[in-house]
């Protein structure tokens, strides 16, 4: 863990209106600076940024916090990574972070450096093929791309990569997957006689390459293998070159190849990021809702379009947020986007994701109406009471994952309109909490899969129980069994009762408790993942700052209504004004706390 004495130095020594001004353009307005606020899209600047609180604001989307919270909400870095690349530009060092991280990072830097060099050389090649060059014109790309994707060219010999690599027995070249050894211990270069594209991580580091043929020929694009800087599912490509384009637009648009995010970007489109062959990952979800509240998927229009768009649907259901908006454009005809785009122009383009887009409550409806995996003309009939019954159990476990819960209810209820029941009683079936106050006597089925605030809470302080120490426990309730787990860990922890030993230790700790039940729960899907320390503290410093706004903010406005109405008494004046400075307070409150 990064000491709390380290945080408070860094923000010390770092001053946000500098950090801010690297991403966007500020302007001097009396003591504060202001700007277009860069996380919504509007026309005049409600984003201030205060040099003497160290502090930005939006008065159009509330979003604030400290220098830490800035780059995080902006790059969708962690919390360790944006407290890292804060301390590199402060020329600091990050003490101690822990042994796994620090073990981590000494494997790969190594590697990093090598892959760089790579990309030079690539590009450096580039530079000298006709051929290759010919090749990018033929595909409608200017230099100005190529470069600002790094483009590069793996010339045509088995060991090209000895020219920059002295030493071409290197183990890193291996396991960064730049060559390949046979059988026979020889070695040779993976990209022979290709385009290759350089992915990079957030920082903007080649991590890893995709290589094209040139022409037609056989695989048409090869990839970097896992390795230790590369994790397929975890990254998108062009992302650092879309980051821009993506807060500036409040959108940004999930393609399924390298070729449409170069080539959407040559005629302008520059939101645009491509999931890499893989899967669209819940991760990559959740990081780019963090970025745009909107996301549009576009995919082929052909059968494994279909699947990958409700692959899309299942991974995005839990990351839901009311007020964001998740989309899925399937393309007209059997253009790609980057065909499309070439063909028709940006602007048809544009129209597209703006007309054409499916909401996902949208194609959530479509997909349940029919067996998963089957095609639409397969539908169930909704003229029987079997059809509608099989309606309800393709809905239910979608359902049961969505996390926004206004959303969430708009589906239950277009699912009870076409099953014939009422929305309460999809709910009931479902075991999904209904909108509204929470209702005595009504025991929800626990979801598995929750994501309410406590949820968010819990995570992390079941992972590190020190963290309960840290929670308002006044503003957490007791009867909904996380809060209760909660209430729990943090009395153990104050009376210095948690055993050490992680997790493990914790979920043992409670058997035969009321708690042992909410725990066994979270025991696979705890043992299932190793979540980034990092990104933990990350969602837990963000769920403390929901929780404490969440009060603050509903009972600020009740009272502000009443003062406009000139309905509010003296003494509730006091209390608002009261409120108005906590309010205040909590935003001053640096994310480490
Ligand atoms: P496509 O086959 O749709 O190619 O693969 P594309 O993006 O239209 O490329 P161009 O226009 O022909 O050059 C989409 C993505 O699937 C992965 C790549 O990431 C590619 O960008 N893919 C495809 C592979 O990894 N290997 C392949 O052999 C083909
Ligand atoms: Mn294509």
């Amino acid at each position: 863990m990064i000491p709390e004495s380290f945080i408070q130095e860094l923000l010390a020594r770092v001053d946000i209106v500098e950090v801010v001004e690297r991403y966007v353009a500020l302007r001097k307005a009396g003591a504060n600076y202001s700007a277009c606020c860069p996380f919504h899209s509007e026309k005049t600047p409600s984003f201030t940024v205060s040099p003497s609180k160290q502090f930005y604001h939006c008065f159009g989307c509330g979003a604030h916090g400290s220098a830490i919270g800035f780059i995080m909400q902006y790059s969708g870095v962690g919390f360790v990574d944006a407290v890292e690349d804060l301390a590199h530009s402060a020329g600091m060092q990050v003490p101690q972070v822990s042994e796994r991280i620090q073990s981590e990072r000494a494997k790969k830097a190594p590697l990093t450096e090598l892959i760089a060099r790579a990309a030079r050389f690539y590009k450096e090649q580039l530079k000298a093929s006709p051929k290759a060059i010919d090749y990018l014109k033929r595909r409608g790309l200017t230099g100005e791309i190529a470069a600002r994707f790094g483009l590069g060219y793996a010339p045509d010999e088995w060991q090209g990569l000895e020219k920059v690599f002295t030493d071409y027995g290197d183990a890193g070249l291996l396991e960064c997957g730049l060559v390949i050894e046979n059988d026979q211990g020889r070695r040779y270069d993976r990209f022979r006689d290709r385009i290759v594209f350089p992915i990079l991580d957030q920082r903007g580091n080649v991590i890893a390459f995709g290589g094209r043929v040139i022409g037609d020929g056989e695989p048409k694009y090869l990839n970097s293998p896992e390795t230790p800087l590369f994790e397929k599912g975890r990254e998108l490509y062009g992302l650092p070159q879309a980051r821009k384009a993506i807060h500036e637009n409040d959108t940004v648009i999930v393609v399924e190849g390298y070729m449409d995010v170069v080539g959407l970007a040559q005629l302008g489109v520059e939101n645009a990021v491509a999931s890499l062959g893989t899967a669209t990952t819940g991760h990559n979800v959740h990081r780019l809702l963090k970025q745009a509240n909107r996301v549009v998927f576009c995919f082929d229009r052909d059968a494994a379009g279909d699947r990958a768009a409700r692959r899309a649907m299942d991974n995005s259901l839990e990351y839901l947020e009311d007020g964001k908006s998740v989309e899925i454009l399937q393309m007209p005809g059997d253009q790609d986007p980057d065909e499309y785009v070439r063909e028709h122009g940006r602007d048809a383009f544009d129209n597209l994701v703006r007309e054409r887009a499916t909401r996902l409550s949208e194609f959530f409806i479509r997909e349940v109406r029919k067996p998963i995996g089957e095609p639409i003309d397969k539908q169930f009939n909704l003229t029987t009471a079997e059809g509608r019954a099989q309606l309800v159990q393709e809905a239910k476990p979608l359902l049961q994952r969505v996390a926004a819960p206004i959303l969430r209810a708009q589906m239950a209820k277009a699912v009870a309109d076409l099953a014939q029941l009422t929305q309460a009683e999809i709910e009931a079936q479902c075991g999904i909490k209904p909108l509204g106050r929470f209702r005595p006597g009504y025991e929800p089925r626990r979801r598995t899969v929750a994501v309410s605030l406590e949820h968010a809470l819990l995570e992390p302080v079941l992972h590190k129980a020190e963290r309960a120490a840290r929670l308002p426990l006044e503003r957490i309730s007791k009867d909904t069994p996380h809060g209760a787990l909660l209430h729990a860990i943090a009395d153990r922890v104050d009376h210095g009762e948690m055993p050490a030993g992680g997790v493990g230790m914790l979920i043992e700790s409670f058997r035969g408790t009321p708690h042992e039940e909410t725990l066994s729960e979270w025991a696979s899907r705890l043992a299932e993942d190793e979540p980034d320390p990092g990104e933990l503290e990350a969602v837990f410093v963000d769920a403390l700052e929901r929780l404490r706004n969440k009060d603050l903010a509903g009972e600020i406005s009740a009272l502000t209504e009443k003062a406009r109405l000139g309905t509010i008494t003296p003494e509730e004046l006091r209390a608002l004004r009261d409120l108005l400075a906590r309010k205040a307070q909590s935003q001053k409150t640096r994310p480490s706390e």
